[in-house]
């Protein structure tokens, strides 16, 4: 039985708002760990540690607003340029944090997914990722997707090579006998038109790692995308809060959504 996340213990209730001015997907740069930490003296690694509880709550608050999909952004394809001891921390730290709270996220029906490249990625990390995802698998409440050493560029050239791909192995030549002598140039023309045609808006929207964004959320005063869901964005409206993650708790989040519930969205009309 899916149980709900206890009340914020400020006893703040969620924002009445009718249920289409809430984001149906909300991503979520999760900000400002190192400086929260530097302005008390502490590692930045103390800064990602405390950001963890701002996670549990920023989940929570999404459930209780009913967004159906929450994309956080834990660590992209450029952050292995920190330090080795920062990467190391970050991989461990993301493990942890799966394995510990993966529970509580079940018992609340969120399903766990992950977006993001393999390479490079520590094989244990891809693991918990794995795990969570398979425990989770049947749950049809928040669908919670996990970025992991995700950059938004990959994205986009991951899901048009899978495009290409699928659309190469379902051509089959016009003339058959490819097989027995070899392709003729016709069939290579074919080819590449059946290729390029598979390649559309839509089909690379599909083949992403999750749906459009309504609602960009970053935290820590930067103003910038850093690669994030950069395909799915592409109309999301744009909301910056100065808080570094670790002081967030739901209260931000439904700021967020707040704001973006007064947006006027036109798509160009
Ligand atoms: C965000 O906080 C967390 C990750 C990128 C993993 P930062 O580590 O970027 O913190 P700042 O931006 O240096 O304050
Ligand atoms: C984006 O933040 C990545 C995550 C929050 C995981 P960064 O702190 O790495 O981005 P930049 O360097 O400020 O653009
Ligand atoms: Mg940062």
């Amino acid at each position: 039985m899916a149980q709900t996340p206890p009340p914020h213990r400020s006893g703040a209730v969620v924002p009445d708002l009718p249920l289409e001015a809430v984001p149906n997907h909300v991503a979520v740069v999760m900000d400002g760990n190192g400086r929260w930490a530097r302005q008390r003296g502490l590692p930045r690694t103390e800064g990602h540690r405390a950001g963890e509880e701002a996670l549990v709550e920023v989940v929570a608050g999404a459930i209780e607003a009913k967004v159906r999909w929450l994309s956080v952004y834990a660590f992209s394809t450029e952050n292995w340029k920190r330090s080795p001891s920062e990467v190391r921390f970050l991989m461990g730290y993301s493990r942890r944090v799966l394995r510990q709270r993966r529970d509580l996220f079940n018992s609340w029906n969120v399903r766990i997914g992950w977006a993001g490249q393999r390479q490079r990625l520590w094989p244990s990390v891809i693991k918990e990722l794995d795990d969570a995802a398979h425990l989770t698998r049947g749950n049809t409440g928040l669908n919670l997707t996990l970025c992991v050493n995700y950059g938004g560029r990959d994205d986009i050239v991951a899901a048009a090579r899978a495009v290409l791909g699928e659309a190469a192995r379902q051509f089959s030549p016009a003339s058959g006998k490819s097989q027995t002598r070899g392709a003729s140039p016709g069939d290579a023309a074919a080819l590449v038109e059946t290729m390029m045609a598979s390649l559309t808006e839509d089909s690379i929207s599909q083949r992403v790692a999750t749906p459009d964004v309504d609602l960009f959320w970053r935290t820590s005063g930067e103003q910038r995308l850093s690669n994030f869901l950069i395909w799915q964005a592409a109309y999301a409206e744009l909301v910056f809060s100065d808080k570094l993650w670790p002081d967030v708790d739901r209260r931000d989040l439904w700021d967020g959504i707040v704001q973006y519930s007064s947006r006027q969205r036109r798509y160009g009309a």
